[in-house]
């Protein structure tokens, strides 16, 4: 298997097992508008409203992508 069939596999990874939530999702639902915070995002996308394992990741990506989206609105 070379590099980018590697990739390939990797790339549709879940961040939320649970509810089988992916990043992209988290990421284009705050981008859009649809979600500010945290307890939006599980509101919109169920994510993190499982086990609660991947609390930390989403919180993760939720952060950055807010700092991303305040650091573009400038
Ligand atoms: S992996 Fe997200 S709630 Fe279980």
């Amino acid at each position: 298997m070379d590099e980018a069939q590697l990739f390939a596999l990797m790339r549709p990874r879940k961040v939320c097992i649970c509810r089988g939530v992916s990043e992209k999702e988290i990421r284009d639902t705050i981008a859009s508008g649809r979600a500010s915070n945290f307890d939006e995002l599980q509101r919109e996308t169920r994510c993190c409203t499982g086990c609660g394992t991947c609390e930390s990741h989403v919180r993760k990506i939720m952060n950055d992508e807010l700092s991303q989206k305040t650091a573009g609105s400038g």
